[in-house]
């Protein structure tokens, strides 16, 4: 089992930057399958801190890095990502960043969009990144999206841009928006065309070169499953499918291809943006969670809600998404707490449930069954070992893997890439 698929398994946010990062040192390939710089991974390497929202993690250690099919590219935010890196001394180019010529592109009709129609929504919004990725993927299934291919062949864009006009002029009528400015969005794509195109071509064919050398790929998922357009909780999710099946679509290898799928999921809950979170704290424990764990999300910079671990939930995005092991993390943002809890099951209209309704007014309506447990005293933060850990934090973890079904592979203690206690290694067979 060379390859490691590792996907969100909560409302995403769960700390999968520090993980990939730690992983793919080990890796000879990363690559990104799905969503867009609505992702946010933050990562920590001899404290300096690097954020990425579109680049695959891999890329700070110099990783040969990825960027699929099933991905939506924001080519202006690329370019400034990757300017940034470099001024942090990573060294970007050619041989270490390849990008999916069939890879739709987000521009500015599509963040226009996404505002308008947050805006209108008031109460009812979805709470979106408002990067645009909602509409971009609505085009590419549309088959009116300009991809990274048609950056090397702007002359030949008027027949797609008629489709895509043809849709976006219609629908910013309802808003009183002018159309698209046909000339503005030429110019903005002539403007980014060659910083593209120096990284694309078809990277299925580049996996499949990589996979016969028998390199050891990882595939980098981003949101989390309860964010997936089909399995989360819909509609306050984002438009993709955030599934570990989708390492295989979105990027052009086969799902044989796909190997340990490690799921990330934080020791409590977090989720940013509206929609359902049955273990939601409204009170004092639930701000100093969101204190100690730094819980504002690193694209939006807005406050995560936050609530205690829901088993259920786990249980339910393990067993969609075929998860092998976990990586559980933020263990130390429940230090010092004298009791902490558990949601074993839901209680729905007087019966009693173990699992999420798909119905997002039954979601709303579920009340979590806690199972509370002695908490522990002393600090987590560092430790690199389980005998280091305190008793009471090992029969927490190990309580975790008994209600979710699935193994700990991993437990992560801080955000520094090692300090991390390894109990099975995904990239061994
Ligand atoms: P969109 O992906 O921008 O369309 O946003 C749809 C929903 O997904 C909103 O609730 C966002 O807050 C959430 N979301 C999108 N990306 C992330 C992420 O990387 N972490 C956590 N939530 C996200």
């Amino acid at each position: 089992m060379a390859n490691v698929t590792v996907i969100g398994a909560q409302w995403g946010d769960e700390g999968k930057g520090k993980i990939v990062d730690w992983l793919a040192s080990r890796a000879d390939a990363v690559v990104r399958f799905q969503g867009g710089h609505n992702a946010g991974h933050t990562l920590v390497i001899d404290g300096e801190v690097y954020k990425l929202s579109l680049l695959p993690s891999g890329i700070v250690s110099g990783t040969m890095s990825m960027i699929g099919n099933g991905v939506v590219l924001d080519p202006w935010a690329l370019r400034e990502e990757v300017q940034k890196l470099e001024g942090q001394g990573v060294a970007i180019n050619d041989d270490n960043l390849a990008i999916a010529d069939n890879c739709p592109l987000i521009l500015s009709v599509h963040r226009d969009l996404d505002a308008l129609r947050e805006t209108a929504a008031g109460k009812g919004k979805i709470g979106t990144t408002g990067r645009g990725i909602g509409p971009a993927y609505e085009d590419k299934v549309g088959r009116r999206a300009i991809r990274v291919c048609d950056l090397a062949h702007l002359d030949r864009l008027e027949p797609q841009l008629d489709r895509l006009c043809a849709h976006h002029d219609a629908l910013r009528a309802g808003f009183d928006q002018p159309p698209v400015d046909r000339e503005a969005i030429l110019a903005e794509l002539a403007d980014v065309a060659d910083f593209v195109l120096r990284f694309a071509q078809p990277v299925w064919k580049r996996l499949k070169k990589v996979r016969k050398a028998g390199a050891k790929i990882l595939f980098e998922g981003a949101q989390g499953v309860l964010l997936d357009v089909d399995h989360g909780t819909y509609p306050f999710v984002t438009s993709s499918n955030t599934v570990s099946g989708t390492a295989a679509s979105g990027s052009g290898l086969g799902p044989n291809a796909i190997g340990f799928v490690l799921g990330i999921v934080k020791a409590y809950t977090t989720r940013v943006g509206s929609g359902p979170f049955p273990t939601e704290l409204d009170d004092e424990i639930g701000q100093r969670l969101g204190e100690r764990g730094h819980e504002f999300g690193t694209v939006t910079g807005r406050q995560r809600r936050v609530g205690w671990f829901d088993a259920v939930l786990v249980r339910q995005t393990c067993s969609i998404s075929g998860v092998t092991g976990i990586a559980l993390t933020k263990i130390d943002v429940l230090d010092g707490l004298e009791t902490v809890k558990i949601c074993t099951g839901y209680r729905l209209r007087g019966n009693v449930i173990d699992y999420l309704p798909t119905h997002s007014a039954d979601q709303a309506e579920v009340e979590p069954i806690y199972e509370e447990m002695e908490g522990w005293s002393e600090s987590t933060v560092g430790a690199r070992s389980y005998v280091d850990l305190p008793a009471n934090a090992i029969k927490y973890i190990q309580r975790v893997q008994e209600l979710i079904e699935t193994p700990v592979s991993l437990v992560s203690t801080s955000p520094e890439r090692d300090d991390t206690i390894l109990m099975k290694d995904p990239f061994e067979d």
